[in-house]
């Protein structure tokens, strides 16, 4: 239980919103920045829905520089930090590097900036499982090496670390945690908040679900000659709340000052890969329903295969995934039922 505030930034997007719910729910008091550019205001209502308290909410673009000095001199008291406002589609990124490096590293930077006039202040870093590229050893360990960035979105995530580390190295005050997550899937299992694709779905879990209801005519698998047993290309799908509750451990263990350095790395997976042909089996099962697919070639850029070695975060942060990947099927599947019959309401 903590009375201080925690910033949580990108608290209305996919995993941003269920941290706010599971931070809520170990009594911390939470505000929000968002600017609102990858995710709905409606998110609120359905925080407040679980949780029963409405976070302080701010609509602040992080790239604002005196915005974001006007936010900490408002809120004298915030020296803990949830960061995970920031562009995220890797196509995109590819096609508009710009828009990646100004909005994913000035944003940080700006933060950092104030967070570093406050002694004893904590920052959690969202990082991802990208920065490894296609690993050369299989579970990935944190000791495996940075690669070169296959998009300029793993690339914005690979210099975040390296500004947060120099950071660290210079003001031994200041506490870091980077967690690096494999692939967030999944919804609150009340279907209050989930994952709200802008456009055409680029990741496989909500391209399954649009699938299924109706709303796209079949999924593409990009590629099916990998070497892998079943040919298709395999992923760490970890269920975003276990990814939320990670969060929560993360900031416990900065408060409690237990960490082991002032700069600290965790992977947050299951420690299991799936292939995209069990994803789709296991989504038919708990679905009860067919999805159609159709094999083509591979994606640009997509690597064989990732899946995490949990040992680090298990034994340090005292978190373990729960949670299955049935599980985070179905809790993706109620959602995706839910955003439709929202829709047809509001067409009616
Ligand atoms: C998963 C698998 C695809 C769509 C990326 C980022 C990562 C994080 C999650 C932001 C791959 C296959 C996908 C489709 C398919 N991003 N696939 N048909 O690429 O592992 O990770 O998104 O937080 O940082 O790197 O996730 O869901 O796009 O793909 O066959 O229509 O599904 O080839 O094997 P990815 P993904």
């Amino acid at each position: 239980m903590s009375s201080k505030r925690v910033l949580v930034t990108g608290g209305l997007g996919f995993i941003g919103s269920h941290t706010v719910v599971a931070l809520q729910q170990e009594g911390f008091e939470v505000v929000i920045i968002d600017n609102l550019s990858n995710s709905s205001i409606d998110v609120l209502g359905g925080i407040t829905k679980i949780t029963g308290k409405t976070p302080e909410y701010e609509n602040i673009d992080l790239r604002d520089k005196n915005a974001v000095k006007d936010f900490f001199e408002e809120y004298q008291d915030i020296e803990d930090v949830i960061h995970f406002a920031a562009s995220k589609a890797v196509g995109e990124s590819v096609t508009n590097p710009l828009l990646y490096y100004e909005n994913n590293i000035s944003s940080l930077v700006y933060l950092l900036h104030e967070l570093n006039k406050r002694p004893g202040s904590n920052f959690i870093f969202s990082s991802s499982c990208t920065v490894y590229g296609q690993a050369d050893e299989l579970p990935i360990t944190e000791n495996a090496p940075v690669k070169k960035a296959e998009s300029p979105y793993g690339n914005t995530k690979q210099i975040g670390e390296e500004i947060i580390f120099d950071t660290c190295k210079t003001n031994q005050e200041f506490k870091a945690i980077a967690l690096r997550y494999f692939n967030p899937i999944g919804a609150h299992p009340t279907a209050e908040i989930g994952e709200l694709p802008i456009g055409t779905p680029q990741n496989l879990i909500p391209y399954i679900t649009q699938t299924a209801i109706g709303k796209r005519d079949e999924l593409s698998v990009f590629g099916d000659d990998y070497p892998t047993q079943d040919g298709t290309a395999i992923r760490d799908y970890i269920h975003v709340m276990d990814l939320a509750e990670a969060h929560v451990k993360a900031l416990q263990r900065l408060l409690a000052e237990k960490e082991k350095a002032n700069f600290e790395v965790f992977n947050l997976g299951t420690g299991t890969g799936n292939s995209v042909l069990e994803v789709i089996r296991s989504f038919e099962k708990v679905s009860e329903q067919e999805l159609p697919y159709k094999i083509v070639g591979r994606r640009e850029g997509d690597i064989t295969a990732a899946y995490a070695d949990t040992t680090k975060a298990n034994d340090e942060l005292g978190w373990k995934a729960e949670r299955s990947l049935d599980d985070a099927l179905a809790s993706a599947w109620k959602w995706q039922k839910i955003v439709k019959k929202k829709e047809e309401e509001e067409e009616n």
